[in-house]
């Protein structure tokens, strides 16, 4: 098994490119199951959770041609309708087939993906709303089974919690739905904006998109025809590199970025006394004279992403006061506090509310990754822990940053890649 060793502290410099966004793209792989030709995503970035999620479509039956950043995939004839456990076990976002499945077969059976570390993550929404639209689903054997022998019908979907992967499975699975589907309270993640944005301009006529009630009219089984397209910047990359930056207190920039969806974490950053530079595809963090403690509560886009809590929380053990942030999405996901602790920083924990008291002189130790973003924060805190961190379990890393210790290393960072 791989890990990191990085030598602390460090500076930053440079600039860094952002890859295409691994939240986008999922969904926009189980898209290409709606489609009627071969569908070519560019920007795809190169990281696990992608090649999971092709994995499982070649599995279905699906072709599928991977060069650099770009893939050609073809569900034209695909040979069967079930997503198995030994697949989607591994990734919880193969859920995202079940929508597209069902509406294109009137059938399938996808794996039911169980728990993880951040918490329970149940599937229940998706499931309720795919049953207001027709469906008969049943759990077996750790499976769904679901069946629309007559295709799916429209529906007014009201969800009552805004999720992101429920909602993209929904405007899927209503892209082939006879007649009329309102979701309210959909997902505004740019994610979901842009899986709505292709299929608009691949001929699926959608009202609201990039507000909370979208409006589907589905082709009744016919299938789309899909033109290439790019996958967005990955925001939690940028994020992740913008922290980096700031927790060293250095000037770099991150290209390919859209500050449009950066926006609660640019406004966190800028209240910590950093100033941030922004053209249409850059932004540059310049240092702060003093880190100012800070309070973050995480919430749905367009508030603070949940997938930068980890890595803000880190940052907050450099800042001078006391800092406090709130979980509000995930129930667990603060398994990074007891890992940073043994870097000696100083967090409370109490419910779904961290303490922070900055600023800590961090000192390097071995710490273990629990899950993706709780990784990318412990890397964070090596940069200025003093002496060698040794950061285990980066397979959760390489789930979603492609090339993140080469990308740091080219920003100065004392930072490699070992086997244990
Ligand atoms: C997406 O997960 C992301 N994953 C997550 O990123 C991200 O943390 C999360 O959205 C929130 O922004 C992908 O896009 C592949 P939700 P998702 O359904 O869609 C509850 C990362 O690090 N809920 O929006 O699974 C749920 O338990 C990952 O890249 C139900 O109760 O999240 C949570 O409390 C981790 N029933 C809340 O809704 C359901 O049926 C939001 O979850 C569905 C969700």
């Amino acid at each position: 098994m791989d890990y990191l060793q990085i030598e602390g502290p460090t500076k930053l410099s440079g600039s860094v490119e952002i890859a295409g966004a691994k939240n986008a793209a999922l969904p926009l792989i189980a898209m290409t199951l709606l489609a009627s030709n071969e569908v070519t995503i560019n920007n795809i970035p190169n990281v696990v959770d992608i090649k999971t999620l092709l994995k499982l479509l070649e599995n279905l039956g699906a072709t599928v041609d991977i060069k650099n950043n770009s893939v050609k995939v073809d569900t034209c004839c695909l040979t069967n309708t079930k997503a198995t456990y030994d697949i989607v076990k591994t990734m919880r976002a193969s859920i995202l087939v079940l929508g597209p499945l069902l509406a294109r077969f009137g059938h399938c059976e996808v794996s039911l993906p169980g728990g993880c570390a951040i918490g329970q993550r149940p599937i229940d929404l998706h499931l309720k709303a795919l049953e207001q639209m027709g469906a008969e689903i049943s759990i077996e054997a750790g499976y769904v089974l679901a069946k629309a022998p007559n295709g799916l019908k429209g529906a007014h979907i009201v969800f009552d919690k805004i999720t992101v992967t429920g909602t993209a499975n929904i405007v899927m699975a209503a892209a082939l739905a006879k007649g009329k589907t309102i979701i309210t309270n959909a997902a505004l993640e740019p994610e979901v904006v842009q899986l709505c944005q292709v299929l608009k301009s691949s001929g699926i006529s959608i009202d609201g998109i990039g507000t909370t009630e979208l409006i589907i009219y589905g082709t009744d089984r016919r299938l789309v025809e899909i033109a290439p397209f790019s996958v967005i910047p990955d925001r939690i990359e940028a994020g992740t590199y913008l922290c980096a930056a700031a927790i060293t207190n250095s000037e770099v920039t991150v290209k390919k970025v859209r500050a449009d969806h950066l926006e609660a974490l640019i406004s966190k950053l800028e209240q910590m006394g950093f100033t941030l530079d922004i053209t249409p595809d850059t932004i540059t963090l310049k240092p702060a004279k003093q880190i100012k403690a800070i309070d973050v509560t995480t919430q749905e886009f367009p508030g603070f992403p949940t997938d930068m809590q980890a890595q803000f929380l880190t940052l907050c053990t450099q800042a001078t006061g006391v800092s406090i942030i709130e979980e509000r999405l995930f129930e667990n996901r603060f398994m990074h506090v007891s890992e940073l602790q043994r870097l000696g920083a100083s967090i409370k924990l109490k419910g779904n509310s961290a303490t922070i008291a900055g600023k800590i002189d961090l000192v390097g130790a071995d710490v273990m990754a629990t899950d993706l973003r709780a990784s990318s924060a412990l890397v964070l805190a090596a940069l200025v822990a003093e002496g060698t961190t040794n950061v285990h379990r980066i397979y959760h890393l390489d789930r979603g940053y492609e090339g993140l210790e080469k990308k740091l290393q080219k920003l100065g960072a004392k930072i490699k890649r070992l086997k244990e």
